[in-house]
């Protein structure tokens, strides 16, 4: 029988990335959003890019707990779609909310942290991005790794900047902090998973290894 061309997983995650896009097009041209539909746009990707990226932070830890290899390979095709949408995100921000007008944008972003570690985050996504093809991998040996250790900071950032966007206050439980501070607790849990004590720990357990073949034959 003919291996499927795609997993489940690559069908969920394609699906899911454009499925999001066209959604978010369609509500915009049928004028679906609230009354300020570029601020509704402008969340709405945002969220999106936290979400990809945390998903492609989170394969390792999948991997490490359930011994479940196929994740390890969605992690740039993950990594992809949250620049796509951050890059989305700071588009609609200085085109739409700004209109290009770059001598309002650059003092807006300089005076407000949030806007910082924002556009920290998006300029570390982009080496991440560009040297996410197996030709980089080659060429920056090690460094590649090095590099992509990044993400620990991206992910932290992006909470930052997520929490700060919800004028959220962690420490008085004030404002609409529980996505970013779920975000927190998970980039925090998945930073303890990558310990390297604790992947022996968690190595020295026997695991039902996952994969798809086994639980479900049909595929
Ligand atoms: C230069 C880069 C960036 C700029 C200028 C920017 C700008 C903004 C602005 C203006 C908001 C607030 C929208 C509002 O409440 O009015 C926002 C919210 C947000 N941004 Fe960014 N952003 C940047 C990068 C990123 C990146 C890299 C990510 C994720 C990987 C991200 C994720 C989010 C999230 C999750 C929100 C909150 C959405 C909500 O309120 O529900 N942003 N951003």
């Amino acid at each position: 029988m003919q291996k499927p061309r795609f997993t489940l997983l690559q069908i969920a995650i394609h699906l899911y990335a454009w499925s999001s896009i066209v959604l978010l097009l369609f509500k915009f041209f049928t004028h679906n959003f609230s009354a300020n539909p570029i601020q509704d746009l402008e969340r709405a990707t945002g969220r999106h890019a936290i979400a990809l990226l945390f998903l492609a932070f989170a394969c390792t830890p999948i991997n490490t707990l359930f011994k479940w290899s196929e994740p390890l390979k969605r992690r740039r095709t993950l990594g992809l779609y949250a620049l796509l949408y951050a890059t989305i995100h700071f588009i609609i921000y200085v085109n739409l909310d700004y209109g290009l007008a770059w001598s309002l944008i650059l003092p807006d972003v300089v005076q407000k942290p949030r806007l910082i570690v924002g556009a920290l985050a998006l300029l570390c996504l982009l080496p991440l991005g560009i040297t996410s093809f197996d030709i980089w991998k080659k060429r920056l040996g090690k460094n590649w790794k090095r590099l992509h250790k990044l993400i620990y900071l991206i992910a932290l950032l992006a909470v930052l900047h997520y929490l700060w966007s919800k004028k959220g206050d962690l420490f008085t439980l004030q404002g609409e902090i529980l996505e970013p501070a779920l975000y927190g607790f998970t980039a925090i849990l998945f930073l303890i998973l990558r310990i390297p004590a604790v992947r022996r720990l968690r190595a020295s357990f026997p695991a039902r290894k996952f994969s798809a073949k086994k639980e479900n034959p049909q595929i």
